[in-house]
């Protein structure tokens, strides 16, 4: 299994995933390619969001692909917080391929991307789900989360909030 950056490679790969997840909402929402004319348009726009433009922040995204180049998952990770994120966004935000479920696989991206973590400095990382999202925090704990108190998000429901401290001294969890 490896991690890839998403490219024009793997444009029939990443259509094939976003047909298999369906309407409900992407997760994470940097991968929809809603609204986009071709893969090149979503391709800038996401190397835009990825270089922190307008009302991004810094973020990098990868899909996890298994040997037979099938994408079986999707992370982004933000390099920083800002009060959204802080609040309910946090630093990574990963999804799972509808038929590559309960395989632990996103046990496994979001290993990976505390890796990625890692290598750009962050020192705390911020993961959190929805209350009611029993398999992403069974995730989180597996990885080392520890529980801080929860917060409303925009559709009043509540997020739980975990921190993983990632052993590189000091304190990074101050939003920009
Ligand atoms: C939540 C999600 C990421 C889990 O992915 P996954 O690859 O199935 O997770 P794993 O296989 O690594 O499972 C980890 C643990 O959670 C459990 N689990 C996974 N999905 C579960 C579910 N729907 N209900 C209860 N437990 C679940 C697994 O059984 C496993 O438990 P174990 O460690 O006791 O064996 C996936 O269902 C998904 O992509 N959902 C939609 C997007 C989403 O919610 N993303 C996370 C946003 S915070």
């Amino acid at each position: 299994m490896r991690l890839v950056r998403p490219s024009e490679e793997w444009e029939r790969e990443h259509k094939a995933y976003v047909e298999e997840w369906g309407p409900d909402r992407m997760v994470p929402s940097s991968f929809s390619l809603a609204g986009f004319d071709s893969y090149d348009a979503y391709l800038v726009e996401l190397g835009k969001r990825e270089s922190g433009t307008g009302q991004w922040l810094p973020c990098t995204n990868y899909f996890l692909v298994n040997d037979r180049k099938r994408i079986v998952a999707m992370v982004d990770i933000r390099h920083e917080l800002n009060d959204h994120l802080y609040r309910v966004g946090g630093h990574i935000g990963y999804g799972v391929r509808p038929s590559e479920r309960k395989k632990g696989y996103a046990t496994l991206i979001l290993a990976m991307a505390l890796e990625k973590c890692k290598e750009l400095g962050i020192e705390k990382v911020l993961v959190t789900c929805d209350e009611d999202n029993i398999g992403s925090a069974k995730v989180i704990l597996a990885n080392g989360g520890i529980e801080d108190k929860p917060e409303l998000n925009t559709d009043e429901k509540v997020t739980r909030r975990f921190w993983i401290a990632l052993g590189n001294g000091g304190d990074n969890d101050a939003r920009s």
